[in-house]
């Protein structure tokens, strides 16, 4: 079974679902000695499946893929009500109905499926805690099973479920926490202290991430018992990255400077750029993926329309020092 400790390069090509990850994407940091990730949330399972494929087909070396744990939370009808309500005028302003707010699995037995018979070197669950025979399953077919945490008491969960390894997420992660439950508001403790809390519970390999800006991050990490090191805003602009032009140039042409947690896109507890759908939503409730469902149509005209005040411009808190160059180039200034 693969092994974060015997990549050349410490560093995890962060799974980043909804454009940003692309076969290119995963099997450049791959090639370049780190290891990709295919990000199969939100996409269709026949999509995964040809993903897998083409990345297959881009490189020889070790890739993992993400999914999406589904979750039967039921936000309250009342609360859910209102924020549709309050998102009217706002898809009215930009000629889009809003969506239908309801829950999915994304598509879990089928992506399960697709991975055991791909047999990718790893696979990555976030936003929970997948049943131990899941694990079991993917172990027993030689993938290496690593599970979201971003606390100790969820990385006990999850060793005690049987995963082989952890992705350990700090508070100034881009995107979506990887909190278990939505309801809880994502923990503000150090990504450091967090590890350290964790480190003193397993020996299991951790990769932690959250962000990482630069070198000095990737090493302080690394003292600190990270056996790599997950990086997904600083490979945003990378030339492989799918991540729209509107996302790029908010990132890049210095409108926005800072970054909020925020639930007003999706429902859960996600880290992007400061704009006016973030600031003018500070109420949403936890409803995901309903919430997610609902924006879905307003951020879509948003990015079409090339208009950054609501569509969702997910990003870490070291968004500034993102290059835009070869994922390899930026691999290897981190390492
Ligand atoms: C645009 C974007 C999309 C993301 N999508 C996913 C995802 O699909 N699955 C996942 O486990 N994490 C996702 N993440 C979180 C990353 O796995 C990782 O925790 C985060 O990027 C690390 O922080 P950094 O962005 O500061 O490097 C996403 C992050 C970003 C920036």
């Amino acid at each position: 079974m693969f092994d974060l400790r015997d990549l050349d390069k410490p560093i995890v090509g962060a799974p980043m679902a909804g454009g940003p990850t692309t076969p290119e994407l995963a099997a450049a940091v791959t090639n370049a000695g780190g290891l990709g990730f295919l990000a199969a949330g939100y996409r269709a399972p026949e999509d995964v499946e040809a993903q897998l494929r083409s990345v297959a087909g881009l490189t020889g070396g070790p890739v993992g893929v993400n999914l999406f744990v589904p979750d039967s939370f039921q936000p309250e009808p009342g609360l859910l009500d209102a924020y549709v309500e309050s998102l009217r005028p706002e898809a009215a302003a930009l000629g889009v109905e809003v969506g239908n707010p309801r829950n999915d699995d994304d598509g879990w037995d089928a992506k399960l499926a697709i991975v055991l018979e791909a047999r990718p070197a790893a696979v990555s669950f976030t936003f929970g805690c997948p049943e131990a025979s899941v694990l079991a399953r993917m172990a027993g077919a030689g993938i290496l099973p690593i599970v979201t945490v971003t606390t100790a008491a969820e990385a006990q969960c999850a060793v005690a479920a049987g995963a082989r390894a952890l992705a350990v997420q700090g508070p100034n992660a881009g995107g979506h926490r990887g909190t278990f439950s939505q309801q809880e508001l994502p923990t503000d403790q150090l990504l450091e202290q967090t590890l350290a809390s964790i480190r003193s519970v397993t020996g299991l390999p951790l990769a932690a991430g959250g962000g990482v800006a630069g070198p000095d991050d990737v090493g302080r990490l690394r003292a600190q018992g990270a056996d790599a090191v997950q990086v997904g805003t600083a490979l945003l602009l990378a030339d492989e990255a799918g991540t729209n032009p509107v996302h790029r140039a908010a990132l890049s042409n210095g409108q926005f400077t800072g970054t909020s947690l925020t639930r007003a896109y999706t429902g859960r507890y996600a880290r992007g750029l400061t704009n006016r759908f973030i600031r003018e939503h500070l109420d949403a409730p936890a409803g995901y993926p309903h919430l997610h469902h609902a924006t879905a149509p307003l951020r879509k005209a948003a990015v079409a329309q090339g208009n950054p005040d609501v569509a969702h411009l997910w990003a870490g808190t070291g968004f500034a020092s993102a290059a835009a160059a070869p994922a390899a180039s930026i691999i290897g200034s981190l390492a």
